[in-house]
């Protein structure tokens, strides 16, 4: 199997593009271009573990250099991708250097919603993106400090626990009337807000911030219910897909790069795959754009299994997990905000899940510290179940009982 690869992005994407095309088989060249200075690293512990100061840098890596090396990839790092031939098949780099392509792969994650309002840019104000914007935010979390976090979404909530574990003097302010809306029910979302209230964070919801004041750096934020001062602001209000390189070299784009369930897009030579893309899952039915380790990873092998020649549907139930304090929340499926919600365990007693349900049929499951309701939750949504509610709710009936036998 030869053919020359080209992957525009450097994250949990590509990097598993790379591994499946190696253990695939394929022989021809492989290119990786990604703007960040580290070769592919993982994500997840940049709000938690290596934000807390528990993790080594090194440890981050999803593969060592020598990895790279061996199985002769060549990584540009530092580099971007900022046009491409479709007819010509080449990838043009910010060095203007142009790479041939036989398959050219669009793995370039997404980017980064910015607040909107005067002194936005004031030092001090914080994103969490990249490995640069955590090793920035570490040093702004200190004992006492005060932080005040801007969106109370998967940054917002893992930073706060991660700040308040270092000591440091949290507020939230999140625009919706729930934190996490985009994700769990009103039920998980209000325990959560609770459990982080008892840590001590102070959460405002309906808050909209105005301005951020400061005199050559952030010192305080305006809201429309009066002003709250800081040392420092982390801002986390949501991710857009980076698809703008795909939408100028005239491929299908809608808040997402299109593609099919083999994570095509609308050239044939062209696959995107992870954060970029919003490709067809067969088990859903639909085309979906996710945010997820999970959905990054399943794309990389699905767009490598197109290049090795026997392509494979991108149909898995997507998950999600999230870390605060020592509450491990799970999340399998995708809930729409009017799904039916059914609890089963005691919130109370901190470990319970909520099942959503739609038109009868199981579309997550959102368990908290209950990884046995997420695996059987998972199982349910991957057979299409629609359990009865009395049975998902009732804690004597095992969850086993209720799945189709093997
Ligand atoms: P998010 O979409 O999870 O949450 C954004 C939050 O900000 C929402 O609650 C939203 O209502 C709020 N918001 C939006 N505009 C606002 C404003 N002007 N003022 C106040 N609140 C506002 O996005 P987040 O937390 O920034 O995460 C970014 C990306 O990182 C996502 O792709 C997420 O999936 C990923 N991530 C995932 C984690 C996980 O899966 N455990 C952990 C950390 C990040």
């Amino acid at each position: 199997m030869s053919g020359s690869v080209v992957i525009a992005g450097g994250g949990q994407a590509a990097a598993q593009l790379v591994v499946s095309l190696r253990q695939g088989g394929h022989e021809g060249p492989i290119t990786l271009v990604s703007e960040e200075d580290m070769a592919p690293y993982q994500r997840p512990p940049l709000s938690k573990q290596y934000l807390a100061g528990k993790l080594e840098r090194q440890r981050l890596l999803l593969r060592k250099a020598e990895y790279f090396e061996s199985k002769g990839v060549e990584l540009r790092l530092g580099r971007r991708v900022v046009g491409i031939d479709r007819q010509g098949k080449r990838a043009t780099l910010d060095s203007g250097e142009a790479l041939r392509y036989d398959w050219l792969a669009l793995a370039t994650g997404s980017r980064l919603r910015r607040l909107g309002v005067a002194g936005a840019d004031l030092p001090g104000v914080h994103y969490l993106h990249s490995l640069a914007n955590a090793d920035r935010l570490r040093e702004a979390l200190r004992p006492k400090r005060r932080i005040v976090i801007v969106g109370g979404g998967y940054i917002g909530l893992e930073v706060a626990a991660t700040a308040r574990e270092l000591g440091a003097d949290v507020t939230m302010l999140e625009a919706l009337p729930r934190v996490m809306s985009r994700v769990v029910s009103a039920q998980v979302a209000d325990w959560l807000t609770e459990k982080h209230r008892e840590s001590g964070v102070r959460i405002r919801t309906q808050a909209k911030v105005s301005a951020l004041i400061g005199n050559g750096r952030v010192e305080g934020v305006e809201t429309d219910g009066g002003s709250v001062e800081a040392d420092a602001v982390v801002v986390g209000i949501g991710v857009l897909p980076a698809s703008s390189l795909a939408r100028e070299c005239g491929l299908k784009e809608d808040d997402g790069i299109c593609a099919d369930e083999h994570c095509r897009t609308s050239d044939e030579s062209v696959l995107a795959a992870g954060d970029c893309a919003r490709a067809v899952n067969t088990l859903l039915g639909t085309a979906i754009r996710l945010e997820s380790v999970q959905n990054a990873v399943d794309h990389g092998q699905v767009a490598a299994s197109v290049i090795l020649g026997s392509p494979k549907a991108y149909s898995s139930t997507p998950w999600f997990w999230s870390d605060q304090y020592r509450i491990k929340l799970q999340i399998a499926g995708v809930a729409a905000p009017n799904d039916e919600t059914v609890l089963r365990g005691d919130p109370g007693a901190g470990a319970f899940a909520a099942f959503r349900l739609r038109r009868g049929r199981l579309s997550a499951v959102e368990a908290v510290s209950s990884p046995r309701e997420f695996m059987a939750g998972k199982k349910m949504i991957a057979a299409q179940l629609a359990p009865d509610p009395a049975l998902l709710a009732d804690t004597s009936v095992p969850l086993k009982d209720l799945l189709p036998a093997r």
